[in-house]
């Protein structure tokens, strides 16, 4: 069994690099199979998420050259299939993209349901009901989504989104790019990784306006060509190192980030009594003093991430005072709370609204990363507490997050994965 093994209570000190967005690099790669030509994208996190999606794209036929550790080239003029094998789409939410992307192009796909974390019901009714707009025939049937465009290519359409969806937003708008007409998609996400597809899309052609505003038109083009194109920044991988500052203490420099996309992070840490400096395309974070309380509740973008959710409980668990966490997207994401019980936090939840008593101090427990913004916010916790935290299930920390012990070893942090044999963990867990 590999875990993390934290020796917590030491301050964080020095810089990190932020990779490429998780988010973003998962609908941008299946979006490659609209593009005639070789598509070279640089600032892809090195991640299994990534890797499964590459794998994907491979199983497909498309050609998959990495040119160095964060530079794929994809051609997919080889694509000879249009139906993804159920091992590898269950592994992973964002495998949905490639409905929007083989239908775009080819007219049919053969994709199963997503997989990927368990935050309660995660329906993608919104994204089917884009793709019907367009014409496309949809059945759900023996395990399968059967999407197919009778004409072999889809028409523009309005689309009206019942609920903000980061994924139907994206989805509709790798299905739009290529249909004949106009889409025209209101109540879009904003996200920044949405103004991303958006940005690689009409790199290579494409006629989208309004991304990052709620209303998208996308205008089908015939084709669309090859280029270079650089993904930006993860906002969640730096919001999370931001919360391991504010939990751990010490002071960081967080680089190749926009702070921009970093605000409503900002905005609550700077509420708790942490500093935060913006510096061009970097952020210096410190904290020496007592963290206060806040009250925090997630919603779509601009609003605080839902993926920060676990991490800003970890600080809510130290600073003093009583604070309400509200989770605004998910049904489901407090499953990492008995976790957090375990080292000492005291945190009562009903339906989506978390009460956390701050306690000042964690003290390290064996704990499970149950969901990946679960496991990173294990990690903060474990970083802030007194002794030792030993973190199972880290696959899923590793699905979202390149190098992450690397990167905190380099801030002081003592953190390392190790491979603990069964025996001495039932021991150890006591
Ligand atoms: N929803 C529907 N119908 C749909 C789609 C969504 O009812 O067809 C609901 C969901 O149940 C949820 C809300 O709408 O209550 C928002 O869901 P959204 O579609 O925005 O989420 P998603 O696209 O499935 C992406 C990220 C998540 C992140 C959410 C919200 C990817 C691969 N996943 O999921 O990221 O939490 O947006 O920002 O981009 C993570 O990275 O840890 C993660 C879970």
């Amino acid at each position: 069994m590999t875990k993390y093994v934290i020796s917590g209570g030491k301050p964080l000190h020095g810089e990190v690099e932020i990779s490429g967005a998780k988010n973003a690099a998962v609908a941008i790669l299946p979006a490659a199979l609209l593009v005639d030509g070789v598509c070279r994208i640089e600032n892809v996190p090195n991640i299994s998420d990534v890797t499964l999606i590459l794998g994907i794209m491979k199983d497909l036929g498309a050609h998959v050259r990495m040119i160095n550790r964060t530079t794929v080239e994809l051609d997919c003029s080889t694509v000879h299939k249009q139906n993804v094998p159920y091992e590898l789409a269950r592994q992973i939410r964002a495998s949905y993209y490639l409905i929007g992307s083989l239908l775009g192009r080819f007219g049919r796909a053969e994709v199963p349901p997503p997989g990927g974390c368990d935050l309660g019901v995660r329906p993608i009714d919104q994204h089917l009901k884009g793709f019907s707009a367009m014409g496309a025939e949809i059945q759900v049937e023996n395990g399968f989504i059967y999407a197919v465009a009778p004409k072999g290519r889809l028409q523009g359409a309005p689309v009206y989104l019942d609920v903000v969806s980061v994924g139907a937003t994206m989805n509709i708008m790798l299905a739009a790019a290529l249909a004949d007409g106009l889409t025209i998609l209101e109540n879009a996400a904003k996200e920044p990784h949405i103004v991303d597809l958006a940005n690689f899309l009409n790199s290579m052609g494409a006629d989208i306006m309004g991304a990052g505003t709620d209303v998208i038109k996308i205008r089908g083009v015939k084709k669309l060509h090859g280029g270079s194109y650089s993904i930006i920044p993860d906002q969640i991988e730096a919001g999370t190192y931001m919360t391991a500052v504010a939990a751990a203490g010490g002071e960081v420099r967080i680089n190749n980030i926009i702070p921009k996309h970093l605000d409503c992070i900002t905005a609550k840490l700077v509420e708790m009594g942490v500093e935060i400096e913006e510096d061009g395309d970097s952020l210096v974070v410190r904290r020496h003093g007592k963290l206060t309380r806040t009250n925090v509740k997630t919603m779509p973008y601009p609003g605080f991430p839902t993926d920060m959710q676990p991490q800003i409980a970890a600080v809510l668990c130290l600073a003093e005072g009583t604070s309400i966490l509200t989770e605004g997207i998910w049904d489901n994401r407090y499953r990492y709370v008995d976790e957090f019980r375990r080292m000492g936090a005291k945190i009562q939840v009903d339906g989506k609204v978390a009460v956390i008593e701050g306690v000042g101090h964690l003290t390290g427990a064996p704990v499970c990363a149950c969901d990946l913004r679960a496991g990173a916010a294990m990690i903060v916790a474990g970083l802030a507490a007194n002794g030792i935290t030993e973190i199972d299930q880290i696959h899923y920390v590793e699905r979202g997050y390149e190098n992450i012990v690397e990167k905190l070893s380099k801030l002081g942090a003592d953190i390392q994965e190790k491979n603990i044999p069964e025996e001495d963990w039932r021991t150890s867990a006591g």
